[in-house]
């Protein structure tokens, strides 16, 4: 078992291991006391997994009750929101009680934003089923839901009080959701470590992929500076999304949102095509796409809404290598520039 403690404005242990799905009431137990737990989760995890969770946190000490939502992004929405806030008072609960999530990362941001706003503040535990929630969203604290506007637009920081990632429930992925997390796992290469493109192991590159997090997210918990790197490919990224009204996936995405920044930096001079040829071939590789369906003009009028812009500014991420990205503040004019050329 790995263990990754997270020291940020609240201190918790990530911990990864093949089996832990029914030793997870005992682990919520020692991380965060309580009464009631209230999971939620989709309708496609609830066939798999929700059983045997229930019955880890009854054996633990737990009421339980359960809140489901559709499964996909289309759920990430402020009517759920609204829906569970409403849930949560509906079943009593109260700050001794715990949220669980039990899902990808449209349950953990919903179920993490819920948590960080009911009665300003319940406790939650994250059980990511998603190999993109397990490296990615379970792990920092960011939750939210989408707005019409933008995806991602309400939100919070709000930090879980343990993540439990038992990696053996993402061997039922089926593997375009599994292709999603992969290109989480190959942004965490592009920006810190080249080895994540070459390895196997599925315990070593989750947990590789949640250290390079856990130690971002302990410098900048609230995104002021370097924790912007983990945007890399998402400035387009969720330009894309919004674009296809989420028929594109998250990981989809930042896949082709890595190919037009990177295009866009080479085109800049900021690194070399052996970088750009090594990010193609890595993406085919897990038969993520690399070409932007839209254009420039589409992209940045899609880019309007996206919260990581100040005034005229925003900071886009450019690789120098395979493992090495920088924090480039561009003005939006500029942009629309290198967005045509990234686009290509
Ligand atoms: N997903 C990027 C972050 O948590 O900062």
């Amino acid at each position: 078992m790995r263990t990754i403690r997270v020291n940020a404005s609240k201190e918790y242990d990530v911990i990864v291991s093949a089996g832990l799905l029914d030793s997870a009431g005992e682990r919520i137990r020692a991380a965060a006391d309580g009464d009631l737990a209230v999971i939620v989760t989709d309708n496609i995890i609830a066939g798999l997994y929700l059983s045997r969770l229930a019955v880890s946190l009854e054996d633990a000490g737990y009421r339980t009750c359960v809140f489901e939502i559709e499964n996909g992004e289309a759920s990430k929405n402020t009517q759920n929101y609204i829906r569970l806030l409403n849930f949560l008072a509906e079943s009593g609960v109260t700050r001794s009680d715990i949220v669980v999530a039990l899902g990808g990362g449209v349950v953990g941001d919903l179920a993490g934003f819920a948590a960080a706003t009911y009665m300003r503040g319940v406790p939650y535990v994250q059980i990511p089923t998603t190999l993109l929630a397990a490296v990615d969203s379970s792990v920092g604290g960011k939750t939210a839901v989408d707005l019409p506007a933008g995806k991602n637009l309400a939100g919070a920081f709000y930090q879980p009080e343990i993540v439990i990632c038992d990696h053996v429930l993402l061997g039922t992925l089926p593997e375009r959701v599994f292709a999603d997390g992969m290109a989480e796992v190959i942004k965490y290469g592009m920006i810190a470590d080249p080895e994540l493109f070459r390895m196997t192991d599925l315990e070593e590159i989750i947990t590789r992929c949640i250290t390079i997090k856990r130690d971002v997210v302990c410098e900048d918990e609230f995104e002021t500076g370097v924790r912007k790197l983990l945007n890399f490919g998402h400035t387009v990224g969720h330009a894309v999304e919004k674009l296809s009204n989420y028929a594109i996936s998250h990981g989809e995405a930042v896949a082709i949102g890595m190919v037009v920044e990177t295009r866009a930096a080479v085109s800049d001079g900021w690194c070399g095509n052996e970088c750009f040829d090594e990010l193609i071939e890595t993406l085919k590789r897990h038969n993520l796409p690399f070409e932007s369906p839209y254009g420039t003009e589409a992209l940045f009028a899609a880019m309007d809404s996206d919260k990581k812009r100040r005034g005229d500014t925003i900071t886009l991420i450019f690789p120098q290598e395979v493992g090495k990205c920088l924090l480039c503040d561009v003005k939006v004019n500029e942009l629309k520039r290198l967005i045509a050329r990234g686009a290509g």
